[in-house]
Formats: structure tokens, C-alpha cells, sequence
């Protein structure tokens, strides 16, 4: 029976309730922490769609490293504080969430699961987590209701002032609550599994749909595009783009993709409202550690005066925590949610988000910290070092 074929006698037997008992579908409520999502969330999806999703550039050393760096930082807990009362929340730019968990930016969400944008606006609102979009702003804002901010890249908006003036008018129009500008993707990288599986760049970006929902792949796949360099029709962006942005509104600007304390102060200089120490989820430049291995740097290089947001392999409470201990205010996360959504839909995604928060609390109590203010430098210290 050919894969196709298997996908069809699958989706007719789940359609019946003593095929699904049949099949024993997994239940959103089975997975015990973020990793029991990723096997269920890749059997459903076309495996060209999971190497998007799950792959890195390169030899996808940095992709390594944003996980094995979490294991160099060991917590040092705290004994007998009372902690029967846990309290995660936060102000954002003026905004209060309950936890510090915000969902990243990810392209691509509708290969993932049919309108996968909004799914995720849906969950974010419900779980009210701040949710950085990719989809249209106006659908995702009226969806969702949830804090949302857009994530802008290298794209025709910083063309020139007007396309600039245009694009902030557009989101101060439609609600948005933040603007989260993505700087590490000047060019796309060699994600090398995409080029063994001949995926055209763009194809998952275009919201078609994965494989098991629409029955085929599509045929507009490219081998030529892989390894040719990708010439850019204008200049790219600069800190002075940064400068003209900041005077053209008062939305929050965040910074993402930052790895250094020397850009840390550029973003402070250019009147950026925070930075996201960020390496693309490990899809971009290959070979620039682990993102936790940089938040030192950058907390220095911000000195207090702007917040420092991080992303990069947090699956775990523990990961979180040790991030607000070396002076995040808050993480994001990207492959853990995605995964919900590949998985159930919006229901994987609030699941997601609820495993993460449920395991953040619990972390905190059996670390001694009640809240975020109990958190600092003194949590954690490196492996090997006293
Ligand atoms: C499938 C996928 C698509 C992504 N698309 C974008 C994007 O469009 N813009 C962006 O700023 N970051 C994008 N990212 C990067 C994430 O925003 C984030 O920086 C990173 O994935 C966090 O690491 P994690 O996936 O280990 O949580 C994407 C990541 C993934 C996995």
C-alpha cells in the first residue's frame, strides 16, 4: 500500500468512532511534556513538511547547541520559602501577562494544519499569550483578541520611507500591539534538508496545505533554486531603518536575532523598546552557539534599560527558568507549539502552552522562587564552575 494510499484507509476509518477506537488516536491530553508532541506531530504530517519544520542550516550545529547548552547551567534551589502561592506574571511594554511565555513568529503555519495562522491566534488568545503573527494582522487580531504583535523581515516595508509609512499605518490601524523586527535573515540559509527534498523556497510559506489534508504534494518544486545565491533587488536594512521606524510610531519595537552585547547597545541607541536574543531557531547562520550561551552577553550589553527576550530550544520549565535566572524577562518558543498544531490544532497548541506554563510554575516552586522577582543570577551556576 503506498503511502497515499495508507492516508485515505487512515482518514476513512478515523471517520467512523470504532475505526478511531480501532487506530487508538492519540489524545491531546496524552502527551506528558513538549518532546511527547514531536513523534505524534510528525506522523501527521508529509515528511517534507516535518524537515521544514524541525530542520536547521547547515550541519545544523547551532540547532545542537540551543539544546545541549541548557545542560551545561545547573539550578541551585532554595529550601524552606514558602511557596504555596507561584506568580509568573509580568508587564510587557504595558501590557500584563500571566506568564512569561510568548509565541514566536514561524512561517509555514498552514503546511502545518489547515489555517494554521489562525489556529494559533485562537490558542494564543485563549491561553492569553502574547503571539507574534506572520499572518494577515487584521484576520489574526479579530480571531485571536489576544495581544498581537507582527513580525516584519527584510521585505518590501523598508524599501524606502513611504513603503515604511505605509506598513506602520497599516498595523497601527489593525491593532497591533507590537512590532517585532526579525534581522538575522538578510538571505534565506542553506537549510539542507529542504534542498534533499527538493522543497522550493516559499512552498510552505504559501499555505498549501500538508500532504495528508490535500492529498498530494504540490508540483511546483524547484531543484534549481537550491545553491544559487540569492541576489537582493535593494539595500537591506540598517540601524538607521531601525531609527526611522522608531520615529514613525510608538508601537514597541523588538529586536530579534540579536547574539552580541555590541548590538544590544546599537538597539538600545536606536531606539529599540527590547531585543530577542534569537539564532533563528538554529535555521540561519550555522555555528553561533547556543542562544542561552549569548543571553549574558546581551542582558549586559541592555544594562537594565530595555528588556531581553530569548528563543531557541526551551521545551522544558527547568530551560526556562534558568533563562530568567541569567536576566530574561520573558522566552519565546516556536517548534514546541507548532508541534500542538501539527499534531490537534488549536487544541495541541493551548495544550502546549499549558505543559510549558504548568511545568515553569512547578520548577519555580520546587526552586524556592514564588515569582519572577525571586529570580536572579544566584538560581544557577555553570557546570564545572563553583
Ligand atoms: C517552521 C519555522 C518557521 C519560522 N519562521 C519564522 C519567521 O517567519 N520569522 C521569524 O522571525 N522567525 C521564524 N522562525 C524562527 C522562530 O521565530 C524562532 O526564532 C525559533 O524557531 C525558536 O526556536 P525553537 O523553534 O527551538 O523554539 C521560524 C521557525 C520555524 C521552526
Amino acid at each position: 500500500m503506498t503511502g497515499i494510499d495508507r492516508r485515505a484507509v487512515i482518514r476513512g476509518l478515523l471517520s467512523f468512532p470504532v475505526g478511531r477506537k480501532l487506530l487508538a488516536e492519540p489524545s491531546v491530553m496524552d502527551p506528558a511534556n513538549v518532546f511527547d508532541f514531536r513523534p505524534l506531530a510528525k506522523a501527521k504530517l508529509d515528511p517534507i513538511a516535518w524537515d521544514y519544520l524541525e530542520g536547521g542550516s547547515e550541519d545544523e550545529v547551532s540547532l545542537r547547541d540551543n539544546r545541549d547548552a541548557f545542560n551545561r547551567i545547573i539550578i541551585r534551589p532554595r529550601a524552606l520559602v514558602d511557596v504555596h502561592k507561584i506568580d509568573m506574571s509580568l508587564d510587557l511594554f504595558g501590557t500584563r501577562l500571566d506568564y512569561p511565555i510568548l509565541l514566536d513568529p514561524a512561517g509555514g503555519k498552514n503546511c502545518f494544519y489547515m489555517n494554521g495562522e489562525i489556529a494559533v491566534a485562537q490558542a494564543a488568545a485563549k491561553m492569553k499569550a502574547l503571539h507574534i503573527t506572520n499572518g494577515g494582522i487584521q484576520k489574526v487580531t479579530e480571531t485571536g483578541k489576544g495581544p498581537v504583535w507582527w513580525q516584519v523581515t527584510t521585505g518590501g516595508e523598508f524599501r524606502n520611507t513611504q513603503t515604511m509609512r505605509a506598513f506602520v499605518k497599516r498595523l497601527e490601524s489593525q491593532g497591533c500591539a507590537g512590532i517585532c523586527f526579525t534581522i538575522d535573515i538578510m538571505y534565506v540559509s542553506h537549510r539542507e534538508r529542504n534542498i534533499h527534498n527538493r522543497l522550493e523556497r516559499g512552498w510552505c510559506e504559501t499555505g498549501i496545505p500538508p500532504r495528508d489534508v490535500q492529498g498530494k504534494l504540490p508540483e511546483a518544486r524547484n531543484p534549481e533554486t537550491a545553491g544559487i545565491f540569492p541576489s537582493r533587488p535593494f539595500p537591506t536594512p540598517t540601524w538607521e531603518t531601525v531609527k526611522e521606524l522608531r520615529s514613525m510610531t510608538k508601537l514597541p519595537i523588538v529586536i530579534k536575532g540579536i547574539l552580541t552585547r555590541e548590538d544590544t547597545e546599537k538597539a538600545v541607541d536606536s531606539g529599540a523598546s527590547g531585543v530577542v536574543v534569537s539564532n533563528h531557531g538554529a535555521r540561519q547562520l550555522d555555528h553561533v552557539g547556543g542562544t542561552i550561551e549569548a543571553l549574558p552577553e546581551v542582558v549586559e550589553g541592555a544594562g537594565g534599560r530595555i528588556p531581553v527576550l530569548i528563543d531557541g530550544g526551551f521545551r522544558r520549565g527547568t530551560d526556562i527558568l534558568k533563562a530568567l535566572a541569567l536576566g530574561a524577562t520573558a522566552v519565546c518558543v516556536a517548534r514546541p507549539y507548532l508541534y500542538g498544531l501539527a499534531a490537534f490544532g488549536q487544541p495541541g497548541v493551548e495544550r502546549v502552552i499549558e505543559l510549558l506554563r504548568t511545568e515553569l510554575a512547578l520548577d519555580m516552586g520546587l526552586a524556592g522562587v514564588p515569582s519572577l522577582k525571586h529570580i536572579d543570577k544566584s538560581l544557577v551556576r555553570v557546570r564545572g564552575l563553583r
